[in-house]
């Protein structure tokens, strides 16, 4: 216990180039100590199990939140969302947003998403050059999650601002200056929803705001104005930071492990698993934390009540043990049960949603252009947002293309 490595989550080296820290972890033993009454797990054998421990919660208490994000608005936010509620509240809220998220939408956006990349694809086909984040990364998935609350275009751009404060809330931890500005959007997103889903009232349609107002389930209360804001706010931002990452990380695994590009491109069909292989080879989200709220034994350790367990999604999917060569990209890897869309109770609701969208990115990407190539230096810096912060995420990467 003495030797075990301790891990935090704002370790200034693991935050630019996590990796090779993880991998010190994973070799170490299957778990090490975090920050005070925090144990750390690295491996996949693990965090596979723990994510689907009903011993371990989400909730976590208030003093917690507020020692992170301070005292205000984003504490009541984070509070009510589905992923920081446990049973019976999680269950009730989950089984509500998956109706408003169904298979049958998740179909009916695939037209939508292919003329949104081609528009944008179009743009810069005859300059020969874009930014595959600025230009490709960001917009698509902020464009497709506008497009599934139908939040108006002249708003769109404060929307995505907005809550790209409020995700600091997520954030392992936050400045100062960050928390002002995490309280003071979640009160402006939430006026404008107020208004949003007066008019959705008024004039409902098939958006995820008029799809929540009408979801109603046996036996279960229907959700209140308050859950709805708050969760559609939630649900605009969960599928934003994360398709970004993960069609940034194919991105740059196209320029610098080209045999990716080769793979694809000799067969567009194999698109679907690419996709799961860019999701496996950098986590859009490295790591996710629970309580206890009961005793959990685990690694030969006795977890109790209260203490708080880190799970290193992005370093379970490089364990070794589970993934042959992990650093090496292989778009036909398969089986493939990467954990970047966690798992239990709480695995992703939109994970049908960002596979639609890598895949039509990618498809596109190498059907429209005979090649990619760098055109200068990347930009890898700390992320804006929370899911990532303060973890560092692609922000810019220029590429050279020639059409097909
Ligand atoms: C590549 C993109 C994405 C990744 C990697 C990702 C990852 C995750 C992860 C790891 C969790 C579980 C967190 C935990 O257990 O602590 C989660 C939950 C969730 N995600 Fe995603 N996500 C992505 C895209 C999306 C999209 C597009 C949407 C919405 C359309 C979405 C909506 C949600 C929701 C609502 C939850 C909470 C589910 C619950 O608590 O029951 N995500 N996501």
């Amino acid at each position: 216990m003495l030797n075990m490595p301790r891990f935090l989550l704002d370790d200034a080296r693991a935050m630019r180039d996590p990796y090779p820290v993880y991998r010190r972890l994973r070799d170490h033993g299957p778990v090490c100590r975090g920050g005070p009454g925090q144990w750390v797990f690295p491996r996949y054998e693990e965090v596979s199990a723990l994510l689907r421990d009903p011993r371990l919660g989400r909730e976590f208490p208030e003093e917690y939140q507020e020692m992170s994000v301070g005292a205000g608005p984003a504490n009541d936010y984070l509070r009510r969302i589905v992923v920081d509620r446990d049973r019976p509240g999680h269950t009730r809220l989950r089984r509500l947003l998956v109706k408003s998220l169904s298979p049958a939408m998740v179909r009916g956006m695939r037209e939508p998403v292919g003329r949104l990349v081609d528009g944008l694809l179009d743009r810069f086909a005859d300059e020969g050059r874009f930014d595959l984040v600025r230009d490709l990364a960001v917009p698509v998935p902020m464009m497709v999650m506008s497009e599934l609350l139908d939040i108006p275009r002249p708003d769109r751009a404060d929307i995505a601002r907005l809550s790209t404060s409020l995700a600091q809330a997520f954030a392992v931890f936050i400045p100062e200056d960050k928390r002002r500005e995490a309280h003071s959007a979640v009160v402006e997103l939430r006026e404008y929803m107020v208004g949003l889903l007066r008019e959705r009232r008024r004039r409902p349609g098939e958006d995820l705001l008029s799809r929540m107002i009408t979801a109603v389930r046996d036996g279960e209360e229907p959700l209140t104005d308050e859950e709805i804001i708050d969760n559609a706010l939630f649900v605009y931002y969960a599928g934003f930071e994360t398709t970004t990452n993960a069609i940034a990380t194919g991105g740059d695994l196209f320029l610098r492990q080209p045999h990716t590009q080769r793979q694809l491109r000799a067969d567009p069909g194999i698109v679907g698993s690419a996709v799961e292989e860019f999701l496996r080879y950098d986590a859009p989200i490295h790591a996710t934390t629970r309580m206890a709220v009961e005793p959990v034994e685990v690694a030969g350790l006795t977890i109790r009540k209260g203490r708080v367990v880190v799970l290193l999604l992005a370093s379970a999917n490089h364990d070794e043990r589970v993934f042959r060569d992990p650093a090496r990209a292989d778009l036909t890897r398969s089986p493939n049960a990467h954990l970047s869309f966690g798992g239990g109770v709480h695995l992703c609701l939109g994970a049908a949603l960002a596979r639609v969208e890598g895949a039509v990115v990618f498809e596109r990407l190498v059907t429209r252009f005979a090649d990619i190539e760098s055109a200068g230096e990347g930009v890898w810096e700390p992320s804006e947002g929370g899911f990532r912060f303060p973890y560092w995420a692609h922000r810019g990467m220029p590429v050279a293309v020639r059409p097909a």
